[in-house]
């Protein structure tokens, strides 16, 4: 694995390129495609192990390969590697989808030794760079300050992003990343890798910028070997997770558009399908409701002219009823005194209401203060010789136990086989893992977190097999837990629990890199001091909902959401369907825009929004728009205008698209109107 750049227009050049690197590594395995530990390498490894007899050593050498083609556009590279000195094979795997130019990668590990092997590190993929010099764009954040940015030029030794924390793993930071080469690429130049581990649990990706020569870049990429060794029995496989990653030489934006197709067609549950719009009541009444309040809301949801209504925390537990965020998790039972006539009930009253009815629920959770943790205290993660270490009130159910999984996959059948017309889950996921021992795995308690997340795959693919295209939305916290491991399974993630929409705009943008708008949840609250415009424009940029009350809406905001949601029924398809340009970004500017752009160039919308409040802060320019058919003629007008203001735009404007592109059009954003939208139309 010498190469990894711009495709070559002559195929039988790539034999050429291995001659043509004079590496001073004396190891000569260096580059190679996964890299063992104790034998010649002495870089980061790959894959590191403890044969049956003790002896730590690994060589793998190249058997063979082969190329199955699953499809017209995707096909499978398989190589096959073995130690010439112990029954020990690992088998690489890079799936190709060519059109979307998107690759995923993983490996799997199996032996034939005479005993248990041990899996010191086993990474997912091992890719080598060369380049003249790297940029690295990590992220890093904590509750309501997801997806912080920060790039930085690679130094010699090894920079590593990983988490450690079990269930919540992106609390800190996520596994995507951006390597820029030769310099750090914007939007349109540069060449640039984007790439994230399909995994939800602990994860670690090494950089390592090796020292002589010091323009070869190596990336390990995998399950966070920390404290989780896994023992192999003989003709068992060890599966890792897939790196899905996209290179573009035409900079970030060509990047994320490719992996956005790539998620809509091949990841996420139903990505090129439709989306419900909602009205969510976490921040309208945290866990104080009871049926008339919620009465009202379905009324409230109708009102406000969207989809469903989305009853978060709060509605279980009896012994231990949930008004707080203190108890209740694991009762997943109607609590009688807010519900007495229980979820059907409901389900029926929102229908009445000509609106869907959709649950929140934590399946994976227990507060020490239910039934659940004093019937089953062996299905709890926790030490005990120690005191009890709570996040949140709350510790992590065992899913390494298949009877746990039972249990959680009955939380879920349970609420749709009494409820055939629920129409959408929220999946929430609050805790980390806090002294980690599971009760079921014993002796093998390295094997937690790795088979903690592959317990919740299990008890997801159970949910997707009976229930394959019902809505489910991704939440952890806020966005503690987005990665296309667990978005295989989900309609959609939470972004964060911060819907102040100026740090919306921040944080979509950064999330949008990777990550397709359609699955994007982005809800109208309370957080922030925007008018209700900038509220709805910004969050009509990914599948919108609402978290309001809605009664204390005057009759200008309302008639203002009916406005939005109107536009946004006729354009949401290009939203979530569309190419997204990202024209100028919040950081460093006064005004953030971006737009979307169907097939055909025929309809885009821009969306403009102010994000500087000082003096004068607008824009001064034009903003150039992306996309578009230069030959065409659009017509450009702003919509989702306030009652009883006018648009910015004086006139009808008629541009072609070479214009828009490269002249633009000022949106006159300021602070007198800090969201713009405008739609654009081809016309004849
Ligand atoms: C955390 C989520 O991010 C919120 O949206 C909300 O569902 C609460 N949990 C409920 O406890």
């Amino acid at each position: 694995m010498v190469y990894f750049g711009t495709k070559l227009s002559d195929a039988k050049e790539y034999g050429s390129i291995q001659k043509m690197y004079k590496p001073n590594d004396d190891s000569g395995i260096l580059d190679d495609a996964y890299t063992p530990s104790g034998s010649a390498n002495l870089a980061e490894p790959a894959i590191t192990v403890t044969h049956a007899d003790g002896n730590k050593s690994l060589d793998l050498h190249y058997i063979s390969h082969a190329v199955a083609k699953i499809d017209d556009n995707v096909s499978m590279l398989t190589v096959t590697l073995k130690d010439p000195a112990y029954p020990f094979e690992v088998k690489l795997y890079y799936k190709t989808f060519f059109k979307e130019d998107v690759t995923e990668q993983w490996s799997v590990i199996t032996h034939n030794e005479k005993g248990v092997v041990t899996l010191n590190k086993f990474a997912s993929a091992n890719l080598n760079f060369k380049a003249d010099g790297f940029w690295l764009k990590q992220y890093h954040g904590n509750w309501a300050t997801e997806m912080r940015p920060e790039e930085s030029k690679l130094t010699h030794g090894i920079k590593t992003i990983d988490s450690k924390l079990g269930t919540r793993a992106n609390l800190y930071e996520p596994s995507t990343f951006i390597i820029s080469m030769d310099k750090p690429a914007t939007e349109d130049e540069g060449k640039v890798l984007l790439g994230s581990l399909e995994w939800s649990g602990n994860f670690r990706v090494d950089f390592e910028l090796s020292p002589e020569p010091s323009n070869y870049l190596r990336l390990i990429a995998g399950i966070n070997n920390a404290a989780a060794e896994y023992h192999l029995k003989a003709g068992e496989e060890f599966a890792t997770p897939a790196l899905v990653y996209t290179y573009s030489d035409h900079g970030t934006g060509d990047a994320s558009r490719k992996l956005h197709s790539w998620a809509r067609k091949y990841k996420i549950v139903d990505g090129e399908g439709t989306r419900l719009t909602l009205l969510n009541n976490w921040e309208s009444t945290y866990f104080d409701f009871n049926e008339p309040k919620l009465a009202q809301l379905f009324k409230d949801t109708k009102k406000l002219g969207v989809d469903m209504f989305l009853l978060d925390d709060g509605w279980f537990g009896n012994n231990h009823p949930r008004n707080g965020d203190n108890a209740g998790l694991g009762d997943w039972q109607e609590n009688k005194l807010k519900l007495p006539n229980g979820i059907s009930s409901l389900v029926k009253e929102a229908q009445a209401n000509g609106v869907k009815f959709g649950i929140w629920i934590e399946p994976e959770m227990v507060n020490p203060a239910s039934d659940l943790y004093k019937a089953h205290p062996d299905w709890v993660i926790k030490e005990s010789g120690r005191p009890e270490k709570y996040f949140r009130n709350q510790l992590v159910l065992d899913l390494t136990n298949p009877k746990v999984q039972d249990f959680v996959f009955g939380v879920v059948d349970n609420l749709f086989t009494k409820n055939p017309q629920l129409a959408y889950l929220k999946w929430d996921c609050n805790a980390v893992i806090y002294n980690a021992y599971s009760p079921y795995l014993k002796k093998d308690q390295s094997h937690l977190y790795t088979d903690y997340v592959r317990g919740l795959y299990k008890v997801l693919d159970r949910v997707r097999a009976k229930y394959p295209k019902v809505p489910l939305m991704l939440c952890s916290g806020g966005g503690g837990r987005v990665d296309y491991g667990a978005l295989k399974y989900f309609t959609e993630y939470w972004p964060s629990d911060n819907t102040d929409p100026l740090e919306r705009v921040f944080i979509q943008w950064e999330y949008s890199y990777f990550f397709p708008a359609i699955a994007s949840s982005n809800h109208v609250t309370d957080w922030g001091k925007q008018p209700i415009k900038f509220k709805i424009d910004v969050a009509m940029m990914g599948k919108m909902g609402f978290d309001i009350v809605v009664g204390k809406l005057n009759e200008q905001e309302l008639a203002y959401c009916h406005e939005a949601l109107k536009n946004y029924d006729a354009l949401k398809d290009i939203i979530w369907h569309g190419d997204q340009y990202r024209l100028q970004s919040p950081w460093g500017n006064d005004v953030a825009s971006l737009m979307y752009v169907d097939a055909a160039k025929s309809k885009a919308v821009v969306f403009n929004y102010l994000v500087n409040n000082r003096y004068n802060a607008g824009t001064k320019a034009p903003i150039r728009f992306k996309g578009l058919d230069p030959q065409k003629k659009y017509s450009v007008k702003e919509i989702n205008l306030y009652p009883g203001t006018g648009s910015v735009l004086e006139g009808k404007l008629v541009y072609k698209g070479d214009f828009l592109m490269n002249v633009g059009i000022n949106p006159e954003v300021n602070s007198y109107h800090t969201s713009v939208v405008l739609q654009l139309d081809a016309v004849n």
